[in-house]
């Protein structure tokens, strides 16, 4: 009977002080799901720490797990499991508080279902909102509104149909196709198995009841063929296969197959798995698919049914949740991985940020942690998606740190943007070597970066001196005078300042392109953007050169006096005052300006050119 039981996955959001973990704990306990050993510790627990007089408290059992995980703040989504007769649940619990989004989005992104659980004396909050947002963002389609409670509002009808009716009003656009609303008391058990009698005036199903029988359709087969290679088999040469799990569509001997990206059409030879070749196999199924032709398939790749492939672009609008203290800039570099494919994203624009409340578009120029905005993100090359309102495994990605592999937003594709595909490269003919070789040199960049006043412009300057007496072509691209012209719109927040080096990134592409030898001498102050500069040039082309002078030393210069201002608080967001540097960690070149002379600095950059 087990094996024919379906499976059924939701989540719960509220925080601890609406009952989430009485809820679960008593689900688990009414279902038999606690072992002895646990019971009689929860018992004796609930004696000596409990807050429910003799009775049992079941959030202990939740709580005690969650301060465990707690301490390590890794992943922080518990899977609870438990069974009824006619199915069997998995619970994604996350905690409650409002930094914890993260492990929500994290639980929400598999489940089919989500219990949103409102304490009935407080009513709708801002939390019930941004969980809602959330929950609606992720592609949840069906909801229980638990008002849990109930018996401390002596089970009040009114009260019950306000929040309803409220709840109502403000999830209206968020899509959901059904709305189960239950009044409960998780403590005392109302309406979670059995009906209360308590509620006279409530003829709805018992939680666990509906729980039961909600249809979620979530393993229809619907669509093409579709399966993210996640790993490539190869125990001998005679054997290659592709594994991974079947995201959309299904599979069979003989279909008709092609890999992207590259195109390359095939058939399946063999549906591989543990206990042996199968016939078929659907959305959802880990399997091994053999090819009848040798071809190059790779992690990452996506092997679809060849009439119906998916599109692939490098931009789209989407949807964020940004998920991290440190706010997203837009134009700063991050790794994307969606599905099993990892490529560098920025977000170009942000369109607006949603206000949780009342989901007002408004205008932003970055989003902060558990915020929700809709973007423009551009990659650096095109990959397959469906769109995530088809699928939330080929349209659901993740954005990390390249620097701290920090999960930093949940994102959602909507659409693909038309200009991904119609822009073309223009292949020149000219290239920048053949323009080098003219001027009889190696175009490359050398890239200043350090403190204000550390003498980046000074050492810059005689270099170009030095460079030009020897008939090179040569360009200085300076922090001061760009900022005059090109990047005059541009201040000193973080967001400007990533803006100001990717600008002068290309400027200087574009130069070398021309084949010059550019001098590029900026503070240039985070790590990710000097290597997205790096990234524009081929490895022999980019000369990162760290002036590393100690803020006193360039404090005691203080050529403009800048340094004084910002010490007396009259310029804000100073480098080295109240806005951070962060230092190569491996530059080609290190001097230390302020024990060497400029000309000794210059010879170490010189020699460095000539290796
Ligand atoms: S960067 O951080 O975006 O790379 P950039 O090199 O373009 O800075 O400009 C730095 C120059 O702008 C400094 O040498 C200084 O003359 C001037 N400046 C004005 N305000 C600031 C500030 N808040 N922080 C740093 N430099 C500033």
């Amino acid at each position: 009977m087990a094996a024919n039981r379906t499976t059924l996955r939701f989540i719960t959001c509220g925080s601890v002080d609406d009952g989430k973990s009485t809820l679960i704990g008593r689900l688990l306990h009414e279902s038999r799901s606690i072992f002895d050993d646990q019971m009689s510790a929860l018992q004796q627990d609930s004696r000596q720490y409990g807050t429910q007089g003799e009775q049992i408290d079941f959030a202990l059992l939740v709580d005690g797990l969650q301060a465990e995980r707690e301490q390590g703040i890794t992943i922080d989504v518990a899977y609870r499991f438990f069974a009824s007769e006619k199915r069997r649940f998995i619970v994604a619990d996350t905690p409650g508080h409002e930094q914890y989004t993260r492990n929500m989005a994290t639980g929400a992104s598999t489940a089919d279902l989500a219990i949103i659980l409102i304490d009935a004396r407080k009513g709708v909050l801002t939390q019930t909102r941004r969980h809602s947002r959330i929950v609606a963002m992720m592609g949840i389609r069906h909801i229980v509104l638990a008002v849990n409670k109930m018996d401390l509002v002596d089970f009040s009808e009114s009260i019950f149909n306000a929040i309803v009716a409220e709840f109502h009003k403000f999830t209206e656009t968020y899509g959901f196709m059904d709305v189960e609303a239950i009044p409960l008391s998780a403590l005392e058990g109302d309406n979670v198995f059995i009906q209360s009698s308590r509620t006279i005036w409530y003829s709805g199903p018992t939680l666990l009841s509906y729980l039961d029988s909600v249809e979620t359709g979530s393993t229809e087969v619907c669509g093409a063929f579709r399966m993210p290679v996640q790993w490539v088999n190869r125990p001998n040469l005679d054997f290659r296969g592709f594994c991974g799990r079947v995201a959309q569509g299904e599979v069979r001997p003989g279909d008709a197959v092609r890999v992207l990206p590259s195109g390359v059409a095939s058939k399946v030879k063999e549906v591989i798995v543990w206990q042996g070749t199968i016939n078929r196999a659907g959305i959802g199924e880990s399997v091994t698919l053999t090819l009848v032709d040798e071809i190059d398939v790779s992690r990452g790749d996506m092997i679809v049914s060849a009439d119906a492939p998916p599109q692939a672009a490098d931009q789209f609008e989407a949807r964020l949740l940004w998920m991290s203290e440190h706010p997203l800039v837009a134009g700063r570099p991050y790794l994307f991985k969606l599905h099993s494919k990892e490529v560098t994203a920025t977000v170009s624009s942000i369109k607006y940020r949603e206000d949780v409340n009342s989901g007002a578009h408004l205008a932003a120029r970055s989003l902060g942690l558990n915020e929700i905005g809709v973007v423009n993100i551009s990659l650096s090359q095109a990959v397959a998606f469906e769109p995530y309102s088809v699928s939330r495994i080929l349209g659901g990605f993740i954005l990390i740190d390249k620097l701290s592999f920090e999960t930093v937003g949940a994102g959602m594709i909507d659409f693909a943007l038309r200009r991904s595909t119609n822009i073309h490269w223009q292949a020149l003919e000219v290239d920048r070597k053949a323009r080098g070789q003219i001027k009889h040199q190696k175009p490359c960049c050398i890239w200043f970066t350090g403190l204000s006043g550390s003498g980046k412009s000074t050492i810059a300057n005689m270099l170009e001196k030095r460079l030009h007496s020897e008939g090179k072509h040569t360009y200085i691209l300076d922090g001061d005078n760009v900022r005059h012209g090109l990047n005059r719109d541009l201040g000193f927040t973080e967001a400007d300042r990533v803006e100001n080096i990717r600008r002068i990134g290309e400027v200087a592409r574009l130069m070398v392109d021309a084949g010059l030898i550019v001098l590029v001498s900026f503070i240039s102050p985070f790590r990710s953007e000097r290597q997205m500069a790096r990234e524009l040039f081929s490895k022999d082309e980019f000369i990162e050169v760290f002036v590393d002078t100690s803020l006193d030393v360039c404090e005691c210069r203080d050529p403009k006096g800048l340094y004084a201002k910002a010490r007396r608080g009259e310029l804000k967001n100073f480098t080295g005052i109240d806005s951070i540097y962060e230092p190569p960690l491996l530059a080609e070149v290190h001097l230390k300006s302020g024990v060497e002379s400029p000309e000794v600095c210059m010879e170490h950059i010189v020699a460095m050119m000539n290796k």
